[in-house]
């Protein structure tokens, strides 16, 4: 009966950031994962325990992997109340145990997303106490039990969140600058890019080193996950199996390899960046793999081509630079000049200064950095004299 529940498949949704739902469903179809299906920075797919563990811990671009645990139309307060306290909520958790509810409402007779989450807690616990004349605490920050309500025309999606802590923490930065990318957004512009993991790959403006470090993570076939210092959300369901688990994380761990499979280089102009970039790597135990050096990429020339430039230069928003527009034209020069022969991407929130680049975009991926709307923007630097010719626009 266990041996069955483990292989048994359920329906698994995993959330991620506009624009990188292909890479993740590549991911999940990596990891077997069946009837994989991309929405809205969501994907869904069908798999087992094992492979809710596996995701948890090797997919680079997920945010966090949801198992939906009942789905119904909430018209109004009185339904959603009822509907709620259909689950025998003591099957999920114990009374000494704490919980959270994330909700995300759209396109309903609700307005708040807080209003229903508040009416979900109150459904919840008042069935325990109805049982047991006590309640389960909430717990905003920690909670045992993560549950993530999904509300759009009224109906509701209750899922529990394997995940706990949003994957994008990896834990490996410690040292970030004043704009560290979210990592689940550096992999998926690498996963974006198309890099092969064998050629060489260069950050210019690497800042904390989020580029380098999950590229390098890639090449090494490490999984993001295994960096974690806080529990995942699963460890506290009632179907946790602990055997499975630590065979998803032994297998995980002989799979990354130890010699560099991929030049991967890193500079910036500020010497602060660099020693934190140092860090985070070493954080990641990726000294070895990764170098990086103070200096100004004006000033560069590529490795051997061809290999893949990827750089999140400042926008002005959060880092202010003299002349903004002078440093994406010197950009679009250096690409042109110093790196034939390399497919170069730039991440910006700064789509005007972005077409003194001066280069011809053979891409633009729509993405956002938080709620900064940004492009990613791709320039094929062909050996020679062929021209760049256009602008980004
Ligand atoms: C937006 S931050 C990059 C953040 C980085 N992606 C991260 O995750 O931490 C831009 C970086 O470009 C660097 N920079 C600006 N001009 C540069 C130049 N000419 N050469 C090298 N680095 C430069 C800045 O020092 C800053 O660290």
């Amino acid at each position: 009966m266990a041996k069955k529940t483990q292989n048994e498949n359920f329906n698994i949704v995993a959330t991620t950031l506009f624009g990188l739902e292909e890479v993740l469903a590549e991911e999940l179809r990596e990891l077997d994962m069946e009837f994989v299906k991309v929405g809205n920075r969501v994907v869904t797919c069908s798999g087992n325990l094992r492979q809710l563990y596996e995701a948890n811990l090797w997919c680079r671009t997920a945010i966090r992997i949801l198992k939906p645990i009942r789905q119904f139309k909430a018209l109004d307060e009185k339904s959603l109340y009822e509907q709620v306290q259909k689950t025998n909520w003591a099957e999920i958790m114990d009374l000494g145990m704490t919980f959270a509810i994330d909700a995300v409402v759209s396109h309903s007779t609700f307005e708040h997303s807080l209003y229903v989450s508040q009416l979900t807690k109150d459904a919840i616990v008042d069935q325990f106490r109805a049982k047991t004349g006590e309640r389960p605490s909430v717990d905003r920050v920690r909670p045992d039990i993560r549950l993530n309500l999904h509300m759009h025309d009224n109906l509701v999606t209750l899922s529990l969140d394997s995940s706990g802590d949003s994957l994008h923490r990896r834990g490996y930065r410690l040292q970030t600058n004043v704009a560290p990318l979210n990592e689940v957004l550096a992999a998926g512009i690498i996963g974006l890019s198309g890099w092969d993991k064998k050629s060489p790959l260069v950050d210019p403006m690497c800042g904390s080193g989020t580029f380098l470090i999950e590229a390098a993570l890639m090449a090494q076939n490490m999984a993001p996950g295994l960096f974690r210092r806080d529990p995942y959300g699963f460890e506290k369901w009632k179907d946790y199996n602990e055997q499975i688990f630590k065979m998803v994380w032994d297998v995980a761990e002989a799979k990354g390899k130890t010699t560099a499979q991929a030049q991967i280089i890193g500079y910036d102009l500020d010497a602060d960046y660099v020693e934190a970039a140092r860090n985070n790597i070493e954080n990641a135990g990726l000294e070895n793999i990764i170098e990086v050096q103070k200096a100004d990429f004006f000033e560069t020339n590529a490795p051997q081509a061809p290999g893949v430039v990827v750089m999140n230069p400042p926008y002005n928003e959060r880092i202010q630079s003299d002349d903004i527009y002078e440093l994406y034209k010197k950009i679009g020069d250096t690409l042109k000049n110093n790196y034939q022969g390399y497919d170069a991407f730039v991440f910006t929130g700064n789509l005007d200064a972005a077409k003194n680049v001066g280069l011809r975009t053979s891409r633009r991926v729509p993405l956002f950095n938080g709620s900064i709307e940004c492009r990613l923007l791709k320039y094929e630097l062909y050996r020679g004299s062929r021209k760049g010719g256009g602008e980004a626009e």
